[in-house]
């Protein structure tokens, strides 16, 4: 049998497998390494130097997200040296990004302010102006770029090449100038951008962001419910973190904005499309239907509850089939709708109409 594969970290014999980063290392462990330019479906880019570890042997210390775990190193996560480090970088980032907290985190958390809280961050260093340019104005409905905010990790450019294969937006200028840009500055829908808003959900900052929460005026992120749910504009079923505003609407709810579960939480892996992200106004359309619609003896179709539909629904349909027998019957579903419901309508269908005459579009 071949020997188990060890690192030590902070004073712990731990496993490593063929491929870990230190970081993975930790992450499995329970450690916590702050990593602000990490993301585990992206090449690790080395940008943002929180996570530096220091290791064994090493003169300097490392990025964790981007240093291979190699058998018998001896690491140390948490040290003076270490936790000086995150404080002071913090601190530095804090110089140039926008002090009033509130403000900052209206429309999207700020992983930034979260750290420097955790651990206690200079935060009355001289504020510098920064010197990043922001984007022209951008006739795009869905995104925009607040350069203030930008830390420049290079999640946003590395998620548009890496994941969504668009290259649309990249890293421009040098040295303090660098900022987030298009090339020659096109509008966004003049680019290969799909406005699959993935650079907005992966910015640690909110530097990228979404305009709808802004343009609807909606309260802080924080007094918004999160609701997880299932995307019905496809048969892939993504889901989707509703941050809905409860009190709109006269206590109906609102639905601000749509960002995706954290990657490898759910099947869609963190991204969406630019339908499941963005086009959620639908649901406040005046002319959408919000009530049960039943059509009585002058041919019109009557709003109704929803006792008194499926009452109806349920008589008509045996009407026919004590009639015309079962297979005079068809029931049809989506594959919008979700797996559970298909279940239900094949079910209702067989073992309660006794017909196997049912039918789903993704079925052919
Ligand atoms: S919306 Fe998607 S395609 Fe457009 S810039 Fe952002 S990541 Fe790239
Ligand atoms: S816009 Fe956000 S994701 Fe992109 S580089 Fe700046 S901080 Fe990072
Ligand atoms: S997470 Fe490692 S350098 Fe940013």
């Amino acid at each position: 049998m071949t020997e188990k594969a060890c690192v030590t970290l902070d004073g712990r014999l731990v496993d490593v497998y063929p491929g870990d980063t230190l970081l993975d290392v930790a992450q499995r462990q329970g450690v916590d390494i702050p990593a602000l330019c990490h993301d585990p479906r992206l090449e690790p880019a080395g940008a943002c130097r929180l996570c530096l570890v220091e290791v064994e042997g090493q003169r300097r210390m490392v990025p964790s997200c981007a240093t291979p775990a190699t058998p018998g190193m001896v690491v140390r996560s948490k040290s003076e040296k270490v936790n000086k480090h995150r404080q002071t970088l913090l601190g530095l980032y804090l110089t140039d990004h926008p002090s009033d907290r509130t403000q900052c985190e209206r429309h999207s958390p700020c992983e930034l302010h979260a750290l420097a809280d955790v651990y206690h961050a200079p935060t009355h260093w001289q504020h510098v102006e920064p010197l990043r340019t922001g984007r022209d104005t951008d006739d795009n409905r869905f995104l925009t770029f607040s350069a203030d905010k930008c830390i420049l990790c290079a999640k946003c450019t590395r998620y548009c090449e890496e994941i969504e294969a668009a290259s649309a937006i990249t890293l421009a200028y040098r040295g303090p100038e660098t900022t987030i840009a298009t090339v020659d500055h096109h509008q966004l829908r003049d680019t290969d951008c799909e406005l699959c808003g993935g650079c907005v959900d992966i910015c640690p900052t909110g530097a990228m962001a979404a305009v709808l929460p802004t343009r609807m005026d909606a309260p802080p992120r924080s007094q918004l419910e999160k609701v997880r749910t299932t995307c019905n504009y496809c048969g892939v079923g993504c889901q989707l973190d509703l941050h809905v505003d409860k009190k709109a609407n006269h206590g109906r709810g609102k639905v601000v904005q749509i960002t995706a579960p954290p990657p490898g939480s759910t099947t869609n892996d963190g991204n969406l499309c630019v339908k499941g992200r963005f086009a959620y106004q639908f649901i406040d359309h005046p002319e959408r239907l919000t009530t049960p619609l039943v059509r009585r003896t002058d041919g019109l179709l009557h709003p109704a509850t929803w006792e008194e539909a499926l009452t109806t629904a349920a008589k008509r349909l045996m009407e026919v089939r004590d009639k015309h027998g079962a297979d005079a019957l068809g029931f049809v579903s989506s594959s919008r709708c979700t797996v559970e419901e298909n279940y239900l309508v094949q079910k209702l269908s067989r073992a309660v109409f006794f017909t196997n005459n049912v039918h789903q579009c993704a079925a052919t």
